[in-house]
């Protein structure tokens, strides 16, 4: 689990900083508008040594002990986690552990894996976020960790982005709602959060050395919102990104450090560089990075060095050690008695995770009331595919979190659908794949499970012939180290250090059991085939088995799918993508054989309903065959009950889509232009502008699949009396909600304005103001009062570095997404 502190010195690229671009004006005059500057809330209040303690603990420290201070190192005890301060005990401050979350602690010992922040974002529910938040913050605290490398801010601008799942939308004002609500529940408990990856980080293809070139008023209203609204909320400490912003590494950026974070928005906590992020001592420290983690390449020696030749003041030095002191000291951490570590509440966590998993839901489709699963439909039921039974918990990488627990949605459903009801399951697609029959090699050998003992050796060496050409997927399943498989003398599964091997994907990269697995598909010709396998015992000993699935293995699988599903009243089918840190997806259609797979069911029964455990946007060419489909992104470890929960209808899918889910994968903001994604040369622009996710759909007029904020509920509602007036330089819209159905339901009401006559600025057509999770029973209505502060309604202004806000008459929109916009009002916004 835990991070060797080399294991990203492969990725480490190092490079000359180019020309600032954008903004470097940002520490301007004081903006209309602007985000009110918190004084960061102590969690520790009472226990702390405040700033004469600070003053003292310098005086004291030793240039050593102080640069010990910025950089992470080994950790002597490591529990698992990413990265370890060690402290200066001689002074009494103590060490620091940081681990990863978004979605639970990642660390060697099990934790609730909660659903992935896209799912959670997904119920637009701020206070459902602070509870999700809280979650972690204790268990954090409880498995022995001080700092949480999370929540992750960056935007979703791109389906492709390989961490979509670990982020919450692709609106600025909804991102930015949730971040500030994770902040402060994580810190509630007294783990200090870490905001990340600051700044532009929004894809993964060459996230270590592309130059995101974005302008200032793009940056502002849009991937900066969820960074400032963190900030505002308190958050302890900052991460940087690996990538470049505006031709300066955004962990030497002055600009973005120094001047926005520090300046303008006030962040008194100390910033981070992501995992080898750092590329020089002087150029970082001086930029207003604190530390560089997760070892002392740059902050340790050569910083120190630096210092001596006068290259860095000391000062400089002071101010980071500090940053870190102060915020130690906000969270109760240089108190004699620090606070006291709670204990784990595991059930409390596992509460949690299932009220957020079914709260995000989202029905995407629901055709002739396939769901919810009631009658007949409730009683006979086929249950297909992988994932129905090995449950998808979370995504791989750094985000991934070791489950406490993680039954299956077979089990569940079994369950829910109770005793005399019929459930069958099957497999549809092998993700693990069968043996090699142990004949077919020559001369004959079992490669299904052998063990090879410490320190010994294994080989075979043997034939076999294919009677026609054939595609095969071969897989090796392992512990310890990688067994070499040549074929035809080429080797499938070569080690490469670094990232790719790393992030290795999430469901994906292990077995049931626990093995590790790698997959290798190739197209083989009839004929004879050379098979060479070499397996190394090592220190400790080694398992290992060789499997494959064929053409004919894959098709017979469908087979045995569409027989359950003929003869079933319905089906739930549950199709997955496997994201992972460290990649992007290189198609938005389901991977593998699924999409043959919807094929053939819904062919046979058209009550079936596709459960979705992907990590972002998804092409269904499939969906008109079927009867439901419903998005349930990567549910953590108690998935499966709440997937029962909203397809049997105990719980109304209350989950509104956070993301547009494109028709097409050309027409997406960043589709089609190479330079905006992936980026060209290593430069990328944001030239969209202002205009991210649903609000390119909607200046471009492209058709969405699914339009930002769609999902239907297993009731009816109805939008009538709108009202819209000026209230403190802002608005108040105020709307009646009825829940016209017969049974009790949830829906997010959603509120959107349009520009400003007034101003010069490229605006959205409509950008969404404000929004609220309603919970109503058959029958009941509700008058709702959104209020749209004014910085809701104001443009960032590059000449004046400010917010300026957007007077004059204001067009406001009502309703159920983005694009089901039933009540309309106006009101003009006063100047002054
Ligand atoms: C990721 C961070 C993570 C860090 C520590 C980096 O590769 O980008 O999000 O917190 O590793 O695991």
């Amino acid at each position: 689990m835990s991070e060797p502190v080399s294991r990203r010195s492969a990725m480490r690229m190092l490079g000359a900083a180019g020309a600032v671009l954008g903004v470097a004006g940002c520490a301007g005059a004081a903006p209309t508008g602007a985000a009110p500057r918190t004084t960061a809330p102590s969690p520790a209040a009472g226990k702390t040594v405040g700033a004469a303690g600070i003053d003292a603990l310098l005086a004291a420290l030793t240039l050593d002990e102080k640069t010990a201070l910025l950089h992470g190192a080994p950790d002597p005890a490591p529990l698992g986690q990413a990265g370890y301060l060690p402290g200066v005990p001689r002074l009494g401050i103590p060490a620091l552990r940081l681990a990863d979350g978004p979605a639970g602690i990642r660390v060697a010992r099990p934790a609730t894996a909660l659903p992935a922040p896209v799912l959670l974002a997904c119920a637009f529910d701020p206070e459902l976020a602070r509870e999700y938040g809280r979650v972690i913050g204790r268990e954090g605290r409880a498995l022995g960790q001080d700092v949480l490398l999370s929540p992750m801010a960056n935007l979703i601008r791109t389906p492709y982005a390989g961490r979509n799942f670990e982020t919450f939308a692709e609106d600025p004002r909804l991102t930015a709602d949730l971040v500030a609500a994770v902040v402060r529940g994580i810190q509630d408990e007294g783990l200090i959060a870490t905001v990340k990856h600051f700044a532009l980080n929004n894809q993964e293809q060459g996230r270590e050395t592309v130059d995101a070139i974005a302008g200032e008023q793009t940056m502002h209203e849009t991937e900066l919102r969820g960074f400032e609204a963190a900030v505002a909320a308190g958050a302890g400490a900052v991460m940087g990104a690996y990538n470049k912003v505006n031709g300066v590494h955004a962990c030497e950026s002055k600009a973005l450090l120094d001047e926005l974070l520090r300046g303008r928005w006030g962040f008194d906590g100390w910033v981070m560089s992501d995992w080898d992020a750092t590329h020089n001592a002087v150029a970082s420290l001086t930029a207003g990075l604190d530390m560089e983690m997760p070892g002392g390449t740059h902050f340790g020696p050569p910083l120190r060095e630096a210092v001596r030749a006068g290259a860095v003041p000391r000062s400089a030095v002071d101010l980071a050690v500090r940053r870190v002191l102060t915020t130690m000291d906000r969270f109760g951490l240089l108190s004699p008695h620090p606070p006291a570590r709670p204990a784990r509440d595991p059930f409390a966590g596992a509460r949690t995770a299932r009220k957020v998993a079914a709260a995000g839901a989202v029905l995407l489709r629901n055709e002739h009331d396939t769901l919810p699963l009631a009658g007949a439909s409730a009683r006979s039921l086929a249950v297909i595919g992988p994932t129905g039974r090995v449950p998808f918990v979370g995504g791989g990488g750094s985000a991934h979190v070791l489950p406490e627990r993680a039954p299956s949605p077979l089990t569940a459903i079994t369950r829910r659908a109770g005793n005399g009801a019929a459930v069958r399951y099957a497999l549809g697609e092998d993700l693990y794949g069968r043996a090699l029959p142990p004949t077919l090699l020559t001369p004959p050998a079992d490669l299904d499970d052998r063990g090879v003992d410490a320190g010994r050796a294994w080989s075979h060496e043997g034939e076999f012939t294919l009677d026609a050409d054939d595609e095969w997927t071969l897989l090796v399943h392992y512990t310890g180290k990688r067994p070499s498989v040549r074929l035809d003398g080429r080797e499938l599964f070569p080690v490469r250090q670094g990232v790719a091997e790393y992030f290795a994907g999430g469901l994906l990269a292990a077995a049931p059991d626990g093995l590790t697995v790698r997959r290798h598909t190739l197209p083989l010709k009839a004929g004879p085939h050379r098979l060479a396998v070499t397996a190394e015992g090592g220190e400790r000993g080694q398992r290992f088995r060789l499997r494959h699935t064929t053409r004919a293995s894959r098709a017979a699988d469908v087979a045995e799918a569409v027989k359950p599903a003929k003869e079933a009243a319905a089906v739930v089918l549950f199709a997955y993508e496997d994201a992972t840190e460290g990649s992007d997806r290189r198609s938005l259609a389901l991977p593998g054989g699924q999409e043959a797979l919807i094929e053939a069911v819904t062919a046979v029964n058209p009550r079936t309903t596709v459960v979705l455990n992907t990590s972002s946007g998804t092409t269904m060419p499939w969906l008109a065959r079927t009867g439901a489909v419903l998005q349930m992104f990567y549910p953590g470890q108690e998935g499966a009950a709440a997937t029962a929960d909203v397809l049997f209808g105990d719980v109304d899918p209350g989950g509104r889509l956070t993301q547009t889910f494109p028709a097409d994968e050309r027409a997406t903001p960043v589709g089609g232009d190479p330079l905006r994604y992936p980026g060209v040369g290593g430069r990328q622009e944001y030239s969209e502008g202002v205009h991210v996710g649903h609000r390119w759909y909607d200046a471009q007029r492209v058709e969405p699949l699914f339009p930002f904020g769609h999902g239907l509920s297993y009731t009816t509602w109805e939008y009538t009396k709108p009202a819209v007036r000026p209230l403190r330089g802002g608005l108040r819209v105020e709307f009646t909600v009825r829940n016209t159905g017969r049974r009790k339901g949830t829906d997010v009401a959603q509120v959107y304005v349009g520009p400003s006559g007034e101003l010069k600025q490229d605006q959205p057509v409509r950008a969404l103001v404000g929004y609220r999770r309603l919970a109503l029973g058959a029958g009941e209505e509700r008058r709702v009062t959104v209020d749209v502060d004014a910085r809701a309604l104001s443009s960032w202004d590059p000449e004046r570095h400010a917010w300026v806000r957007g007077t004059g008459p204001r067009e406001v929109y009502i309703g159920r997404s983005s694009r089901e916009l039933p009540l309309r009002g106006k009101a003009v916004v006063a100047s002054g």
